[in-house]
Protein backbone atom coordinates (compact mmCIF):
# COMPACT_ATOMS: atom_id res chain seq x y z
CA UNK A 1 0.00 0.00 0.00
CA UNK A 2 1.38 3.14 -0.74
CA UNK A 3 2.76 5.71 2.12
CA UNK A 4 1.15 8.95 0.42
CA UNK A 5 -2.16 8.69 -0.93
CA UNK A 6 -2.69 9.32 -4.75
CA UNK A 7 -5.17 11.99 -4.86
CA UNK A 8 -7.97 12.38 -8.00
CA UNK A 9 -6.82 15.25 -8.81
CA UNK A 10 -4.83 17.47 -6.17
CA UNK A 11 -3.81 21.16 -6.36
CA UNK A 12 -0.48 21.46 -8.15
CA UNK A 13 0.89 25.15 -7.11
CA UNK A 14 4.18 25.90 -6.98
CA UNK A 15 6.86 29.62 -6.73
CA UNK A 16 4.94 31.26 -9.09
CA UNK A 17 1.60 31.12 -7.16
CA UNK A 18 3.52 31.58 -3.76
CA UNK A 19 4.99 34.73 -4.96
CA UNK A 20 2.01 36.28 -6.52
CA UNK A 21 0.30 35.77 -2.72
CA UNK A 22 2.90 37.46 -1.05
CA UNK A 23 2.81 40.39 -3.60
CA UNK A 24 -0.75 40.54 -2.39
CA UNK A 25 -0.40 39.66 1.11
CA UNK A 26 2.63 42.68 1.25
CA UNK A 27 0.18 44.86 -0.52
CA UNK A 28 -2.45 44.61 1.95
CA UNK A 29 -5.03 43.74 -0.57
CA UNK A 30 -6.40 41.37 0.89
CA UNK A 31 -9.76 40.96 0.40
CA UNK A 32 -12.31 41.46 -0.96
CA UNK A 33 -11.12 43.23 -4.71
CA UNK A 34 -7.38 44.38 -5.66
CA UNK A 35 -5.07 44.32 -8.11
CA UNK A 36 -4.63 40.72 -8.70
CA UNK A 37 -8.56 40.27 -9.24
CA UNK A 38 -8.36 42.65 -12.09
CA UNK A 39 -5.33 41.12 -13.36
CA UNK A 40 -6.70 37.52 -13.23
CA UNK A 41 -10.09 38.91 -15.29
CA UNK A 42 -8.07 40.20 -17.85
CA UNK A 43 -5.76 37.11 -17.87
CA UNK A 44 -8.97 34.87 -18.35
CA UNK A 45 -10.43 37.12 -20.93
CA UNK A 46 -6.93 36.79 -22.70
CA UNK A 47 -6.89 33.43 -22.52
CA UNK A 48 -10.11 32.45 -23.17
CA UNK A 49 -10.50 35.34 -26.03
CA UNK A 50 -14.22 36.27 -24.59
CA UNK A 51 -14.33 39.77 -23.85
CA UNK A 52 -16.19 40.38 -20.32
CA UNK A 53 -15.26 38.43 -17.36
CA UNK A 54 -15.84 38.60 -13.52
CA UNK A 55 -14.48 36.36 -11.12
CA UNK A 56 -16.15 34.98 -8.27
CA UNK A 57 -16.61 32.76 -5.45
CA UNK A 58 -17.37 29.28 -7.18
CA UNK A 59 -18.52 28.40 -10.42
CA UNK A 60 -22.17 27.84 -9.18
CA UNK A 61 -22.09 30.98 -8.25
CA UNK A 62 -21.74 31.95 -11.64
CA UNK A 63 -24.11 29.66 -13.23
CA UNK A 64 -26.54 31.35 -10.70
CA UNK A 65 -26.38 34.88 -11.59
CA UNK A 66 -26.47 33.68 -15.12
CA UNK A 67 -29.56 31.73 -14.19
CA UNK A 68 -31.18 34.50 -12.82
CA UNK A 69 -30.33 37.08 -15.98
CA UNK A 70 -31.51 34.58 -18.81
CA UNK A 71 -34.91 33.92 -15.67
CA UNK A 72 -35.02 30.51 -15.22
CA UNK A 73 -37.79 29.88 -12.95
CA UNK A 74 -41.27 28.83 -12.66
CA UNK A 75 -42.05 29.90 -16.28
CA UNK A 76 -38.17 29.28 -17.79
CA UNK A 77 -36.83 25.18 -17.62
CA UNK A 78 -33.69 24.63 -18.04
CA UNK A 79 -32.10 21.99 -20.53
CA UNK A 80 -29.41 20.35 -19.30
CA UNK A 81 -27.01 17.30 -19.64
CA UNK A 82 -28.40 14.63 -17.70
CA UNK A 83 -24.49 13.63 -17.37
CA UNK A 84 -23.14 15.98 -15.29
CA UNK A 85 -21.87 17.35 -11.80
CA UNK A 86 -25.46 18.55 -9.98
CA UNK A 87 -24.19 22.11 -9.81
CA UNK A 88 -24.53 23.01 -13.27
CA UNK A 89 -28.31 22.77 -12.99
CA UNK A 90 -28.69 22.97 -9.14
CA UNK A 91 -29.23 27.59 -9.06
CA UNK A 92 -31.90 27.09 -11.87
CA UNK A 93 -33.73 24.42 -10.22
CA UNK A 94 -33.67 26.02 -6.72
CA UNK A 95 -34.92 29.67 -8.76
CA UNK A 96 -38.30 26.89 -9.43
CA UNK A 97 -37.14 26.14 -12.84
CA UNK A 98 -38.25 22.64 -13.86
CA UNK A 99 -35.02 20.59 -14.93
CA UNK A 100 -35.43 19.13 -18.47
CA UNK A 101 -32.30 16.30 -18.78
CA UNK A 102 -30.85 15.41 -21.61
CA UNK A 103 -28.56 11.97 -22.63
CA UNK A 104 -25.33 12.53 -23.84
CA UNK A 105 -23.82 11.81 -27.19
CA UNK A 106 -21.72 8.61 -27.83
CA UNK A 107 -19.18 9.89 -29.78
CA UNK A 108 -18.55 12.49 -27.75
CA UNK A 109 -20.15 11.69 -23.86
CA UNK A 110 -21.48 15.56 -23.75
CA UNK A 111 -25.07 17.18 -24.69
CA UNK A 112 -26.71 15.36 -27.79
CA UNK A 113 -27.52 18.14 -30.16
CA UNK A 114 -29.91 15.70 -31.76
CA UNK A 115 -32.07 14.82 -28.47
CA UNK A 116 -31.50 18.62 -27.35
CA UNK A 117 -33.46 19.40 -30.91
CA UNK A 118 -36.22 16.70 -29.84
CA UNK A 119 -36.09 18.36 -25.93
CA UNK A 120 -36.86 21.48 -27.61
CA UNK A 121 -39.32 21.01 -30.52
CA UNK A 122 -41.85 19.35 -27.46
CA UNK A 123 -41.38 22.03 -24.72
CA UNK A 124 -42.58 24.49 -28.05
CA UNK A 125 -45.03 22.07 -28.98
CA UNK A 126 -46.57 22.14 -24.98
CA UNK A 127 -45.94 26.15 -25.48
CA UNK A 128 -43.13 26.12 -22.11
CA UNK A 129 -40.75 29.04 -22.28
CA UNK A 130 -37.17 27.89 -21.84
CA UNK A 131 -34.89 30.42 -20.13
CA UNK A 132 -31.58 28.54 -21.19
CA UNK A 133 -29.84 25.42 -22.48
CA UNK A 134 -26.65 24.51 -20.71
CA UNK A 135 -23.92 22.72 -22.47
CA UNK A 136 -21.57 21.05 -19.61
CA UNK A 137 -17.89 20.56 -21.49
CA UNK A 138 -17.68 17.13 -19.68
CA UNK A 139 -14.36 15.79 -18.13
CA UNK A 140 -12.39 18.39 -19.86
CA UNK A 141 -14.16 17.86 -23.38
CA UNK A 142 -15.82 20.18 -25.62
CA UNK A 143 -19.43 20.19 -26.63
CA UNK A 144 -20.13 20.52 -30.29
CA UNK A 145 -21.23 24.40 -29.92
CA UNK A 146 -21.47 24.77 -33.91
CA UNK A 147 -24.50 21.55 -33.70
CA UNK A 148 -25.77 22.98 -30.04
CA UNK A 149 -26.28 26.72 -31.48
CA UNK A 150 -27.68 25.72 -34.71
CA UNK A 151 -30.34 23.91 -32.55
CA UNK A 152 -30.77 27.03 -29.90
CA UNK A 153 -31.00 29.62 -32.93
CA UNK A 154 -33.89 27.40 -34.67
CA UNK A 155 -35.67 27.75 -30.75
CA UNK A 156 -34.74 31.38 -29.87
CA UNK A 157 -33.25 29.90 -26.73
CA UNK A 158 -29.93 31.29 -24.87
CA UNK A 159 -27.16 28.78 -24.84
CA UNK A 160 -24.53 28.95 -21.80
CA UNK A 161 -21.53 26.71 -21.56
CA UNK A 162 -20.48 25.30 -18.31
CA UNK A 163 -16.84 25.11 -18.80
CA UNK A 164 -16.09 24.38 -15.14
CA UNK A 165 -13.94 21.08 -15.98
CA UNK A 166 -12.59 22.23 -19.46
CA UNK A 167 -10.22 25.55 -18.72
CA UNK A 168 -7.37 24.81 -21.86
CA UNK A 169 -9.69 22.52 -23.70
CA UNK A 170 -10.53 23.64 -27.60
CA UNK A 171 -13.45 23.53 -30.11
CA UNK A 172 -12.10 24.83 -33.93
CA UNK A 173 -9.19 26.40 -32.75
CA UNK A 174 -11.23 28.51 -30.27
CA UNK A 175 -11.09 28.36 -26.08
CA UNK A 176 -13.77 25.63 -24.23
CA UNK A 177 -16.38 27.88 -23.22
CA UNK A 178 -16.60 30.39 -26.47
CA UNK A 179 -19.84 29.45 -27.20
CA UNK A 180 -23.94 31.03 -26.46
CA UNK A 181 -24.32 33.54 -24.99
CA UNK A 182 -22.09 33.16 -21.90
CA UNK A 183 -19.92 30.70 -20.07
CA UNK A 184 -18.55 29.59 -16.22
CA UNK A 185 -15.47 28.37 -14.95
CA UNK A 186 -14.20 26.82 -11.97
CA UNK A 187 -11.32 27.04 -10.07
CA UNK A 188 -12.25 24.74 -7.26
CA UNK A 189 -9.39 22.41 -5.79
CA UNK A 190 -9.41 19.47 -8.27
CA UNK A 191 -9.74 21.38 -11.35
CA UNK A 192 -7.30 21.66 -13.92
CA UNK A 193 -6.16 24.61 -12.34
CA UNK A 194 -7.35 26.38 -8.79
CA UNK A 195 -7.42 29.39 -6.99
CA UNK A 196 -8.34 26.93 -3.83
CA UNK A 197 -12.24 27.50 -4.60
CA UNK A 198 -13.43 30.26 -7.36
CA UNK A 199 -15.22 30.62 -10.06
CA UNK A 200 -15.30 33.20 -13.40
CA UNK A 201 -18.52 34.42 -15.68
CA UNK A 202 -17.44 35.19 -19.20
CA UNK A 203 -19.12 37.02 -22.23
CA UNK A 204 -19.11 39.15 -25.12
CA UNK A 205 -21.95 40.89 -23.98
CA UNK A 206 -20.91 43.71 -21.60
CA UNK A 207 -23.96 44.72 -19.56
CA UNK A 208 -24.42 41.31 -19.24
CA UNK A 209 -21.66 41.05 -17.02
CA UNK A 210 -21.96 44.52 -15.94
CA UNK A 211 -25.20 43.78 -14.46
CA UNK A 212 -23.63 40.22 -12.70
CA UNK A 213 -20.98 42.39 -11.45
CA UNK A 214 -23.46 44.77 -9.90
CA UNK A 215 -25.38 41.28 -8.29
CA UNK A 216 -22.18 39.73 -7.35
CA UNK A 217 -21.52 42.56 -4.94
CA UNK A 218 -24.42 42.96 -2.82
CA UNK A 219 -26.40 45.12 -5.76
CA UNK A 220 -24.54 47.90 -3.89
CA UNK A 221 -25.31 51.53 -5.92
CA UNK A 222 -21.93 53.86 -6.81
CA UNK A 223 -22.92 55.70 -3.82
CA UNK A 224 -20.91 56.87 -0.70
CA UNK A 225 -23.10 55.41 1.54
CA UNK A 226 -24.53 51.94 1.60
CA UNK A 227 -27.91 52.71 -1.33
CA UNK A 228 -30.03 49.33 -3.02
CA UNK A 229 -32.33 48.91 -5.92
CA UNK A 230 -32.24 45.33 -5.80
CA UNK A 231 -31.00 42.52 -3.71
CA UNK A 232 -27.63 40.88 -4.72
CA UNK A 233 -25.42 38.28 -3.70
CA UNK A 234 -21.74 38.10 -1.61
CA UNK A 235 -20.01 35.75 -4.91
CA UNK A 236 -16.96 38.35 -5.30
CA UNK A 237 -13.55 36.50 -5.22
CA UNK A 238 -11.37 37.69 -3.06
CA UNK A 239 -7.83 39.22 -4.24
CA UNK A 240 -5.82 36.53 -2.16
CA UNK A 241 -7.40 33.91 -3.81
CA UNK A 242 -7.29 35.81 -7.41
CA UNK A 243 -3.11 35.88 -6.90
CA UNK A 244 -3.42 32.13 -6.70
CA UNK A 245 -5.23 32.07 -9.92
CA UNK A 246 -2.76 34.32 -11.72
CA UNK A 247 0.26 31.99 -10.75
CA UNK A 248 -1.94 29.07 -12.17
CA UNK A 249 -2.88 30.79 -15.31
CA UNK A 250 0.58 30.77 -16.47
CA UNK A 251 1.02 27.46 -16.52
CA UNK A 252 -1.96 26.45 -18.03
CA UNK A 253 -0.50 25.18 -21.39
CA UNK A 254 2.01 23.03 -19.63
CA UNK A 255 -0.81 21.60 -17.08
CA UNK A 256 -2.86 20.54 -20.25
CA UNK A 257 0.20 18.78 -21.74
CA UNK A 258 0.82 17.04 -18.96
CA UNK A 259 -3.24 15.84 -18.11
CA UNK A 260 -3.07 14.99 -21.85
CA UNK A 261 0.56 12.91 -21.41
CA UNK A 262 -1.34 10.83 -18.40
CA UNK A 263 -4.06 9.99 -20.73
CA UNK A 264 -1.43 8.78 -23.18
CA UNK A 265 0.83 6.85 -20.08
CA UNK A 266 -2.54 5.19 -19.27
CA UNK A 267 -3.52 4.37 -22.85
CA UNK A 268 -0.23 3.12 -23.40
CA UNK A 269 0.02 0.73 -20.11
CA UNK A 270 -3.66 -0.68 -20.89
CA UNK A 271 -4.10 -0.90 -24.69
CA UNK A 272 -3.97 -4.64 -24.65
CA UNK A 273 -6.67 -5.18 -22.34
CA UNK A 274 -9.74 -5.61 -24.93
CA UNK A 275 -12.56 -4.98 -21.62
CA UNK A 276 -11.01 -1.29 -21.29
CA UNK A 277 -12.57 1.50 -23.71
CA UNK A 278 -11.24 5.05 -22.84
CA UNK A 279 -12.91 8.54 -23.37
CA UNK A 280 -13.12 9.26 -26.91
CA UNK A 281 -12.06 12.64 -28.48
CA UNK A 282 -14.22 14.38 -30.76
CA UNK A 283 -12.65 15.36 -33.49
CA UNK A 284 -13.80 18.76 -33.39
CA UNK A 285 -10.91 20.11 -30.76
CA UNK A 286 -8.37 18.60 -28.03
CA UNK A 287 -9.88 17.41 -25.21
CA UNK A 288 -7.72 18.69 -21.90
CA UNK A 289 -8.16 15.28 -20.49
CA UNK A 290 -9.03 17.08 -16.83
CA UNK A 291 -9.24 13.69 -15.97
CA UNK A 292 -8.61 10.20 -17.34
CA UNK A 293 -11.84 8.19 -17.88
CA UNK A 294 -12.13 4.77 -18.80
CA UNK A 295 -15.14 2.21 -19.39
CA UNK A 296 -15.25 -1.33 -18.74
CA UNK A 297 -17.11 -3.15 -21.35
CA UNK A 298 -20.58 -5.72 -20.51
CA UNK A 299 -20.90 -3.90 -16.87
CA UNK A 300 -23.77 -2.22 -17.78
CA UNK A 301 -26.39 -2.70 -14.87
CA UNK A 302 -29.38 -1.92 -17.35
CA UNK A 303 -31.60 -2.19 -13.89
CA UNK A 304 -31.08 1.82 -13.00
CA UNK A 305 -29.86 0.41 -9.93
CA UNK A 306 -28.65 4.27 -9.00
CA UNK A 307 -25.08 2.47 -8.77
CA UNK A 308 -22.46 2.06 -10.01
CA UNK A 309 -21.58 -1.46 -12.07
CA UNK A 310 -19.98 -4.43 -10.30
CA UNK A 311 -16.15 -4.19 -12.17
CA UNK A 312 -15.80 -0.73 -12.02
CA UNK A 313 -16.82 -0.96 -8.48
CA UNK A 314 -14.77 -3.61 -7.69
CA UNK A 315 -11.45 -1.62 -9.27
CA UNK A 316 -12.20 1.37 -7.41
CA UNK A 317 -11.97 -0.21 -4.08
CA UNK A 318 -8.90 -2.70 -5.03
CA UNK A 319 -7.20 1.20 -5.70
CA UNK A 320 -8.70 2.68 -2.94
CA UNK A 321 -7.39 -0.78 -1.18
CA UNK A 322 -3.48 0.72 -2.05
CA UNK A 323 -4.33 4.24 -1.05
CA UNK A 324 -5.12 5.28 -4.58
CA UNK A 325 -8.24 7.86 -5.09
CA UNK A 326 -10.28 6.85 -8.21
CA UNK A 327 -14.16 8.20 -8.55
CA UNK A 328 -17.14 6.90 -10.36
CA UNK A 329 -18.14 8.99 -13.42
CA UNK A 330 -20.90 11.63 -12.29
CA UNK A 331 -24.28 9.49 -11.72
CA UNK A 332 -26.82 10.89 -14.20
CA UNK A 333 -29.17 13.45 -12.86
CA UNK A 334 -32.48 11.63 -14.02
CA UNK A 335 -31.24 8.60 -11.80
CA UNK A 336 -30.53 11.14 -8.42
CA UNK A 337 -33.27 10.86 -5.76
CA UNK A 338 -33.58 14.67 -6.10
CA UNK A 339 -34.48 14.94 -9.60
CA UNK A 340 -36.63 11.38 -9.69
CA UNK A 341 -39.61 11.80 -12.12
CA UNK A 342 -38.00 14.49 -14.20
CA UNK A 343 -38.80 15.19 -17.54
CA UNK A 344 -35.55 13.02 -19.50
CA UNK A 345 -34.78 12.90 -23.25
CA UNK A 346 -32.97 9.49 -23.82
CA UNK A 347 -30.67 8.40 -20.75
CA UNK A 348 -28.97 5.12 -21.66
CA UNK A 349 -26.09 5.99 -22.85
CA UNK A 350 -25.18 8.47 -19.37
CA UNK A 351 -26.69 5.42 -17.64
CA UNK A 352 -24.25 3.15 -19.33
CA UNK A 353 -21.31 5.27 -18.95
CA UNK A 354 -21.95 5.57 -15.27
CA UNK A 355 -22.59 2.02 -14.33
CA UNK A 356 -18.89 1.28 -16.83
CA UNK A 357 -17.30 4.17 -15.87
CA UNK A 358 -13.83 5.13 -13.59
CA UNK A 359 -11.84 8.52 -13.06
CA UNK A 360 -8.40 7.77 -12.93
CA UNK A 361 -6.11 9.50 -10.93
CA UNK A 362 -4.71 12.50 -13.27
CA UNK A 363 -3.21 15.12 -10.90
CA UNK A 364 -0.36 17.03 -12.53
CA UNK A 365 2.30 15.96 -10.44
CA UNK A 366 1.66 12.68 -11.13
CA UNK A 367 4.58 10.46 -12.65
CA UNK A 368 4.98 7.43 -14.71
CA UNK A 369 5.51 5.52 -12.12
CA UNK A 370 2.22 6.48 -10.20
CA UNK A 371 0.67 5.19 -13.33
CA UNK A 372 2.19 2.41 -13.45
CA UNK A 373 1.05 1.14 -9.85
CA UNK A 374 -2.54 1.80 -10.47
CA UNK A 375 -2.54 0.28 -13.94
CA UNK A 376 -1.19 -3.02 -12.12
CA UNK A 377 -4.71 -2.74 -10.18
CA UNK A 378 -6.67 -2.40 -12.79
CA UNK A 379 -5.03 -5.50 -14.51
CA UNK A 380 -4.83 -7.57 -11.45
CA UNK A 381 -8.65 -6.82 -10.71
CA UNK A 382 -9.42 -7.82 -14.48
CA UNK A 383 -6.75 -10.65 -14.45
C1 LIG B 1 -19.58 20.58 -14.61
C2 LIG B 1 -19.44 21.36 -13.35
N1 LIG B 1 -20.22 22.44 -13.17
C3 LIG B 1 -20.11 23.21 -12.07
C4 LIG B 1 -19.23 22.90 -11.07
C5 LIG B 1 -19.21 23.76 -9.83
O1 LIG B 1 -18.02 24.45 -9.69
P1 LIG B 1 -17.70 25.17 -8.28
O2 LIG B 1 -17.23 24.10 -7.37
O3 LIG B 1 -16.62 26.15 -8.63
O4 LIG B 1 -18.94 25.83 -7.83
C6 LIG B 1 -18.38 21.78 -11.21
C7 LIG B 1 -17.38 21.35 -10.22
O5 LIG B 1 -17.20 21.64 -9.12
C8 LIG B 1 -18.51 20.98 -12.37
O6 LIG B 1 -17.75 19.89 -12.52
Amino acid sequence: MRKHRLFLSPPCVGPDERACVAEAFDSNYIAPCGPQVDAFERAMAERTGISHTLALSSATAALHLLYRELGAGPDGAVVAPTLTFVASVAPAVQMGAEAILVDSNEATWTLDPELTDDALQTLAREGRRVAAVVAVDLYGQCCDYDALEAVCARYGVPLIVDAAEALGATYRGRAAGSAGVAAVYSFNGNKIITTSGGGLLASADAALVARARHLSQQAREDEAWYEHRMLGYNYRMSNLVAAVGVGQLRHLDDIVAKRRQIFEWYRERLADLPQIRFMPEAAYGAASRWLTVVCFDGDWASDRSGRPGETSQRIRLALESENIEARPVWKPMHLQPVFRGAHTFGGGVAERLFSCGLCLPSGTAMTGSDCDEVCAVIRRELG
